[in-house]
């Protein structure tokens, strides 16, 4: 705990992680490194300039069902809560949920440190009666809530689609550990991208200004600068698409000729148009969504879309019975 207003748990997300799940994405056939590794500070700034992007509709659907609806939710939720938001790095759209939901304390827990910090302690100075315990943790690994925050009935929001960034079986474990997290009777409100018109899709991914672009081959300059890596960003590209057939928006970085790099010593070698896949970003039916959230243990209570029927939010319960 370091700061005034907020109190700051590191849950110590090491670089050890960073580099050993780099080296190993990278001996892989296919290719892949976890997206998770996109948000470093740059990362996160860049991802929050994608979400004001023409084509990239995700964040303004999503904000458009929750201020609609934030009444009805808390009607459903209650006030008085532990609200937890597993990789809410940029706190934003929880803001609009504060007000109905009159947590007893909020938790955001992130891997970007700094970016966590700063947005923590923002919504600690916009809204001064709330309590804020940030965790610096990689929530694909650990989830925990800090030892010193209070006590109450726990809800859990994972916005902006988080959850299509994992393999709709990674997904069933996800949410079942949510369950684990929040505990019988607990909520879980979480933003789900529907499955649309692949034109749609594939220009959300490949918004006209290259912000996603430069998003992607942040990728390959945070190897540089972290792991002593000699990518050449000229001679790679963004690519990203809908693959109906999976469900899913891929990225990948594409190596444009046949190339040789090192990574934290080791040596890599890629030929022209071979890729490194970065990204899978499932979109769901509303009915497909709450199969699975069944198949984790948790129960739909409530399902809203915005107007243009883009996104969704649902709303699950634990509905496992206390036996404490
Ligand atoms: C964070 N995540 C849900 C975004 C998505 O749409 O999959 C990340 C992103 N990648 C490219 N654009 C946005």
């Amino acid at each position: 705990m370091t700061s005034e207003i907020i109190q700051f748990h590191d849950l110590h997300p090491t670089q050890a992680d960073f580099e050993r799940e780099v080296l190993t994405g990278l001996r892989d056939r296919p290719r892949g490194i976890p997206p998770k590794f996109f948000y470093d500070r740059r990362g996160s700034e860049l991802f929050d300039a994608i979400t004001e992007t023409p084509e990239y509709y995700v964040t303004r659907a999503e904000i458009e069902i929750l201020q609609a609806r934030a009444d009805e939710i808390a009607r459903l939720v209650g006030t008085g809560g532990l609200l937890l938001e597993p990789g809410g790095g940029s706190c934003a759209k929880v803001r609009v949920l504060l007000e109905g939901l009159e947590p007893c304390a909020y938790v955001p827990m992130d891997i970007s440190r700094k970016h966590l910090r700063m947005a923590a302690e923002q919504v600690a100075a916009d809204f001064p009666w709330l309590e804020v315990h940030a965790a610096h943790t990689d929530f694909t690994r650990r989830m925990e809530v800090p030892p010193t925050a209070p006590e109450g009935p726990r809800v859990a929001f994972f916005p902006g689609s988080s959850i299509g960034n994992f393999h709709p079986e990674h997904a069933v474990d996800f949410i079942a550990a949510v369950a684990d997290l929040v505990g019988p009777g607990g909520h879980f409100l979480v933003g789900v991208d529907l499955r649309k018109e692949k034109t749609l899709l594939d220009a959300a991914y490949n918004d006209a200004q290259g912000i996603t672009a430069a998003f992607n081959l942040n990728l390959l300059e945070r190897m540089n600068r972290e792991l002593g890596a000699d990518f050449e960003l000229p001679a790679w590209r963004h690519q990203a698409g809908y693959n109906e057939a999976e469900g899913r928006v891929e990225m990948h970085l594409v190596s444009t000729r046949k190339q040789r790099v090192t990574v934290a010593g080791d040596v890599f070698d890629f030929e022209e148009g071979e890729t490194i896949h970065t990204e899978n970003s499932y979109k769901y039916g509303l009915d497909e969504f709450d199969g699975l959230a069944r198949r984790a243990g948790m129960e739909p209570v409530g399902v809203w879309t915005d107007q243009r029927g883009l996104f969704s939010v649902h709303l699950l319960q634990n509905m496992a019975l206390d036996e404490t």
